[in-house]
Protein backbone atom coordinates (compact mmCIF):
# COMPACT_ATOMS: atom_id res chain seq x y z
CA UNK A 1 0.00 0.00 0.00
CA UNK A 2 1.03 3.45 -0.65
CA UNK A 3 2.46 5.17 2.39
CA UNK A 4 1.56 8.91 3.39
CA UNK A 5 3.09 11.34 5.85
CA UNK A 6 1.82 14.79 6.85
CA UNK A 7 2.05 17.96 8.17
CA UNK A 8 -0.18 19.65 11.26
CA UNK A 9 -0.66 22.83 12.28
CA UNK A 10 -2.93 26.04 12.41
CA UNK A 11 -2.37 27.62 10.09
CA UNK A 12 -0.86 25.11 7.46
CA UNK A 13 -1.80 26.17 3.89
CA UNK A 14 1.29 28.58 3.27
CA UNK A 15 3.54 25.21 4.36
CA UNK A 16 5.96 24.31 1.66
CA UNK A 17 6.78 21.00 3.58
CA UNK A 18 4.50 18.71 1.50
CA UNK A 19 5.68 19.83 -2.04
CA UNK A 20 9.81 19.63 -0.36
CA UNK A 21 8.42 15.83 0.63
CA UNK A 22 6.94 14.89 -2.63
CA UNK A 23 9.63 16.04 -4.41
CA UNK A 24 12.32 14.07 -2.66
CA UNK A 25 9.53 10.81 -2.98
CA UNK A 26 9.81 11.29 -6.28
CA UNK A 27 13.29 11.71 -6.68
CA UNK A 28 13.68 8.66 -4.67
CA UNK A 29 11.56 6.68 -6.07
CA UNK A 30 9.42 5.94 -3.32
CA UNK A 31 5.88 5.49 -3.84
CA UNK A 32 4.47 7.52 -1.23
CA UNK A 33 2.69 11.19 -0.13
CA UNK A 34 2.89 13.82 1.87
CA UNK A 35 -0.30 16.17 2.63
CA UNK A 36 -0.95 19.10 4.55
CA UNK A 37 -3.64 19.14 7.89
CA UNK A 38 -5.49 21.81 9.16
CA UNK A 39 -5.93 20.86 12.69
CA UNK A 40 -7.08 23.71 15.04
CA UNK A 41 -5.42 23.39 18.79
CA UNK A 42 -8.76 21.85 20.50
CA UNK A 43 -8.52 18.49 17.85
CA UNK A 44 -4.99 17.76 18.60
CA UNK A 45 -5.90 14.72 20.53
CA UNK A 46 -8.38 13.43 18.02
CA UNK A 47 -6.21 14.40 14.90
CA UNK A 48 -3.48 12.22 16.35
CA UNK A 49 -5.93 9.01 17.24
CA UNK A 50 -6.99 9.88 13.62
CA UNK A 51 -4.19 10.17 11.89
CA UNK A 52 -3.02 6.60 13.68
CA UNK A 53 -6.26 4.78 12.82
CA UNK A 54 -5.64 5.93 9.39
CA UNK A 55 -2.77 4.77 8.79
CA UNK A 56 -0.43 7.67 8.60
CA UNK A 57 3.21 6.59 8.59
CA UNK A 58 4.77 9.53 10.49
CA UNK A 59 4.23 13.46 10.36
CA UNK A 60 5.69 17.07 11.04
CA UNK A 61 3.86 19.07 13.89
CA UNK A 62 4.40 22.86 13.43
CA UNK A 63 2.46 25.66 15.09
CA UNK A 64 0.99 25.66 18.11
CA UNK A 65 1.21 21.78 18.08
CA UNK A 66 4.82 21.30 19.25
CA UNK A 67 4.64 21.29 22.89
CA UNK A 68 1.07 20.01 23.00
CA UNK A 69 1.42 16.72 21.01
CA UNK A 70 4.33 15.35 23.66
CA UNK A 71 2.06 13.87 25.90
CA UNK A 72 -0.31 11.65 22.67
CA UNK A 73 3.24 10.26 21.93
CA UNK A 74 4.47 6.90 23.49
CA UNK A 75 8.31 8.05 23.38
CA UNK A 76 9.78 11.15 23.07
CA UNK A 77 13.81 11.47 22.38
CA UNK A 78 16.18 13.40 24.94
CA UNK A 79 16.57 16.63 22.67
CA UNK A 80 12.95 17.02 21.68
CA UNK A 81 12.10 16.35 25.64
CA UNK A 82 14.40 19.12 26.67
CA UNK A 83 13.26 21.00 24.26
CA UNK A 84 10.04 20.46 25.30
CA UNK A 85 8.85 20.61 21.65
CA UNK A 86 8.55 18.14 18.64
CA UNK A 87 8.49 18.56 15.04
CA UNK A 88 8.33 14.99 13.61
CA UNK A 89 6.77 12.11 14.57
CA UNK A 90 7.61 8.43 13.25
CA UNK A 91 5.29 5.39 13.73
CA UNK A 92 6.81 2.09 14.71
CA UNK A 93 5.83 -0.94 13.75
CA UNK A 94 4.50 -1.61 16.99
CA UNK A 95 1.89 1.23 15.85
CA UNK A 96 3.59 3.56 19.07
CA UNK A 97 4.42 7.01 18.32
CA UNK A 98 8.20 8.22 18.25
CA UNK A 99 8.60 11.75 19.06
CA UNK A 100 11.80 13.94 17.87
CA UNK A 101 12.80 17.34 17.31
CA UNK A 102 15.26 18.09 13.98
CA UNK A 103 15.18 21.93 13.69
CA UNK A 104 18.36 22.24 16.08
CA UNK A 105 20.24 19.46 14.21
CA UNK A 106 18.57 20.98 10.70
CA UNK A 107 20.40 24.10 11.49
CA UNK A 108 23.49 22.75 12.66
CA UNK A 109 24.05 20.49 8.90
CA UNK A 110 22.98 23.89 7.34
CA UNK A 111 25.98 25.56 9.05
CA UNK A 112 28.29 22.73 8.09
CA UNK A 113 26.92 22.78 4.75
CA UNK A 114 28.27 26.50 3.89
CA UNK A 115 31.29 25.42 5.69
CA UNK A 116 31.01 26.61 9.31
CA UNK A 117 32.80 24.68 11.32
CA UNK A 118 33.86 23.91 15.00
CA UNK A 119 37.51 24.93 14.83
CA UNK A 120 37.01 27.82 12.91
CA UNK A 121 33.91 29.57 14.43
CA UNK A 122 35.11 30.45 17.86
CA UNK A 123 32.73 31.57 20.39
CA UNK A 124 29.18 31.73 19.19
CA UNK A 125 26.33 34.52 20.05
CA UNK A 126 22.59 33.40 20.18
CA UNK A 127 20.14 36.18 19.54
CA UNK A 128 17.09 35.17 21.45
CA UNK A 129 16.07 32.84 23.91
CA UNK A 130 12.93 30.86 22.93
CA UNK A 131 12.15 27.74 21.28
CA UNK A 132 14.12 28.26 18.67
CA UNK A 133 17.06 29.59 20.32
CA UNK A 134 17.30 26.48 22.80
CA UNK A 135 17.03 23.62 20.32
CA UNK A 136 19.67 25.38 18.17
CA UNK A 137 21.97 26.05 21.07
CA UNK A 138 21.55 22.33 22.23
CA UNK A 139 22.58 21.02 19.06
CA UNK A 140 25.59 23.35 18.45
CA UNK A 141 26.46 22.58 21.57
CA UNK A 142 26.13 18.46 20.71
CA UNK A 143 28.07 19.08 17.83
CA UNK A 144 31.37 20.76 19.46
CA UNK A 145 30.59 23.75 18.89
CA UNK A 146 31.02 26.99 21.75
CA UNK A 147 31.41 28.47 24.11
CA UNK A 148 28.18 30.18 23.88
CA UNK A 149 26.60 33.15 24.69
CA UNK A 150 23.05 33.82 24.99
CA UNK A 151 21.42 37.14 24.50
CA UNK A 152 17.99 38.27 24.89
CA UNK A 153 15.29 40.93 25.00
CA UNK A 154 14.53 39.83 28.65
CA UNK A 155 18.02 38.60 30.31
CA UNK A 156 16.24 36.26 32.81
CA UNK A 157 15.52 34.23 30.14
CA UNK A 158 18.90 33.84 28.61
CA UNK A 159 20.07 33.22 31.99
CA UNK A 160 17.89 30.46 32.40
CA UNK A 161 18.70 28.71 28.95
CA UNK A 162 22.60 29.24 29.26
CA UNK A 163 22.62 28.07 32.99
CA UNK A 164 19.91 24.94 32.70
CA UNK A 165 20.20 24.22 29.37
CA UNK A 166 23.43 24.44 27.91
CA UNK A 167 26.83 25.24 29.58
CA UNK A 168 26.76 28.79 28.04
CA UNK A 169 27.21 32.91 29.40
CA UNK A 170 24.12 35.33 29.05
CA UNK A 171 24.59 38.72 28.01
CA UNK A 172 21.83 41.73 28.10
CA UNK A 173 21.99 43.32 24.55
CA UNK A 174 23.99 46.03 25.71
CA UNK A 175 26.44 43.83 26.38
CA UNK A 176 26.29 41.38 23.59
CA UNK A 177 25.93 44.90 21.24
CA UNK A 178 29.60 46.27 22.83
CA UNK A 179 31.21 42.67 22.47
CA UNK A 180 30.01 42.24 19.44
CA UNK A 181 33.26 42.08 17.77
CA UNK A 182 35.08 39.02 19.25
CA UNK A 183 32.01 36.44 17.91
CA UNK A 184 33.24 34.20 14.74
CA UNK A 185 28.62 33.54 14.58
CA UNK A 186 25.88 35.18 15.38
CA UNK A 187 22.46 33.32 15.47
CA UNK A 188 19.74 35.73 15.04
CA UNK A 189 16.12 33.64 16.61
CA UNK A 190 14.06 36.17 17.33
CA UNK A 191 10.78 37.40 15.35
CA UNK A 192 12.31 39.94 14.44
CA UNK A 193 12.46 40.75 10.79
CA UNK A 194 9.86 38.59 10.29
CA UNK A 195 7.19 38.19 6.94
CA UNK A 196 8.06 42.10 6.56
CA UNK A 197 5.53 42.48 9.66
CA UNK A 198 8.13 43.34 12.33
CA UNK A 199 10.51 45.64 11.58
CA UNK A 200 13.51 46.50 12.92
CA UNK A 201 16.25 44.50 14.47
CA UNK A 202 17.48 43.13 17.65
CA UNK A 203 20.91 44.01 17.79
CA UNK A 204 23.18 46.04 15.38
CA UNK A 205 25.27 43.92 13.86
CA UNK A 206 27.70 47.00 11.96
CA UNK A 207 30.86 46.05 14.06
CA UNK A 208 31.14 42.41 13.55
CA UNK A 209 34.42 41.04 12.30
CA UNK A 210 34.95 41.08 8.94
CA UNK A 211 34.21 37.34 7.69
CA UNK A 212 32.28 36.52 10.61
CA UNK A 213 29.13 33.87 10.12
CA UNK A 214 25.81 35.83 10.61
CA UNK A 215 22.51 33.42 10.61
CA UNK A 216 19.11 34.37 10.55
CA UNK A 217 16.48 31.38 11.15
CA UNK A 218 13.57 33.28 9.24
CA UNK A 219 13.69 32.72 5.42
CA UNK A 220 10.99 35.01 4.77
CA UNK A 221 11.93 37.55 3.98
CA UNK A 222 15.47 35.89 2.47
CA UNK A 223 17.44 38.67 3.73
CA UNK A 224 15.68 40.26 6.79
CA UNK A 225 17.58 43.98 7.64
CA UNK A 226 19.45 42.34 9.70
CA UNK A 227 21.31 39.72 7.67
CA UNK A 228 21.43 43.00 5.39
CA UNK A 229 23.12 44.96 7.71
CA UNK A 230 25.63 41.86 8.58
CA UNK A 231 25.99 41.18 4.94
CA UNK A 232 27.35 44.85 3.96
CA UNK A 233 29.38 44.63 7.73
CA UNK A 234 31.25 42.24 5.87
CA UNK A 235 29.91 38.87 7.32
CA UNK A 236 29.21 35.71 5.71
CA UNK A 237 25.44 35.37 5.62
CA UNK A 238 22.57 32.59 5.99
CA UNK A 239 19.22 32.87 6.04
CA UNK A 240 16.57 29.86 7.25
CA UNK A 241 15.96 28.55 4.30
CA UNK A 242 18.76 25.85 4.95
CA UNK A 243 17.78 24.94 8.14
CA UNK A 244 14.16 24.80 6.98
CA UNK A 245 15.22 21.99 4.55
CA UNK A 246 17.63 20.15 6.81
CA UNK A 247 15.04 19.89 9.40
CA UNK A 248 12.88 18.45 6.81
CA UNK A 249 15.97 15.84 5.02
CA UNK A 250 16.17 15.10 9.05
CA UNK A 251 12.23 13.89 9.36
CA UNK A 252 12.57 11.94 5.97
CA UNK A 253 15.68 10.17 6.92
CA UNK A 254 14.45 8.97 9.61
CA UNK A 255 11.22 7.77 7.98
CA UNK A 256 12.96 6.35 4.86
CA UNK A 257 16.39 5.77 5.65
CA UNK A 258 17.73 8.35 2.57
CA UNK A 259 19.13 11.66 3.12
CA UNK A 260 17.73 13.40 0.55
CA UNK A 261 19.40 16.21 -1.85
CA UNK A 262 19.44 19.22 0.11
CA UNK A 263 21.52 21.65 -2.01
CA UNK A 264 19.31 21.55 -5.26
CA UNK A 265 16.23 22.20 -2.71
CA UNK A 266 17.63 25.29 -0.73
CA UNK A 267 17.81 26.78 -4.49
CA UNK A 268 14.71 25.48 -5.45
CA UNK A 269 12.90 26.98 -1.87
CA UNK A 270 14.92 30.35 -2.39
CA UNK A 271 13.59 31.00 -6.18
CA UNK A 272 10.11 30.67 -5.38
CA UNK A 273 10.45 32.61 -1.90
CA UNK A 274 12.62 35.21 -3.93
CA UNK A 275 9.94 35.28 -6.65
CA UNK A 276 6.65 36.12 -3.99
P1 LIG B 1 10.37 30.54 19.21
O1 LIG B 1 9.86 29.23 19.72
O2 LIG B 1 10.13 30.77 17.76
O3 LIG B 1 11.80 30.77 19.59
P2 LIG B 1 9.38 32.15 21.39
O4 LIG B 1 9.63 31.02 22.32
O5 LIG B 1 8.11 32.90 21.52
O6 LIG B 1 9.47 31.69 19.88
O7 LIG B 1 10.63 33.18 21.54
C1 LIG B 1 10.66 34.38 20.86
C2 LIG B 1 12.01 35.06 21.08
O8 LIG B 1 12.02 36.26 20.32
C3 LIG B 1 12.29 35.48 22.52
O9 LIG B 1 13.67 35.41 22.76
C4 LIG B 1 11.80 36.93 22.52
O10 LIG B 1 12.36 37.76 23.52
P3 LIG B 1 11.72 37.86 25.01
O11 LIG B 1 12.14 36.61 25.72
O12 LIG B 1 12.30 39.07 25.59
O13 LIG B 1 10.23 37.93 24.80
C5 LIG B 1 12.27 37.37 21.16
N1 LIG B 1 11.57 38.55 20.66
C6 LIG B 1 10.32 38.60 20.17
N2 LIG B 1 10.00 39.85 19.78
C7 LIG B 1 11.11 40.62 20.04
C8 LIG B 1 11.44 42.01 19.86
N3 LIG B 1 10.56 42.87 19.30
N4 LIG B 1 12.69 42.43 20.21
C9 LIG B 1 13.59 41.57 20.73
N5 LIG B 1 13.34 40.25 20.94
C10 LIG B 1 12.12 39.78 20.60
Amino acid sequence: MKKWYAVIGDPIAQSMSPTMHDAWFRENGIEATYIPIHVKVDQLEEAVASLKRLGCSGWNVTVPHKHAIIPFLDQVDEEARRMGAVNTVKVLEDGSLFGTNTDGRGFVRSLLEIGGNQKEVGELLIIGAGGAAAGISFALESAGFGPITVTNRTIEKAREMSESFIEGNALSLDDAQSEIGKFGLIVQTTSVGMNFAQSGIPLDPTRITEGAIVADIIYNPLETEFLRHARVAGGKTMNGVGMFVHQGALAFELWTGIYPDTKKMIQTISTELGGK
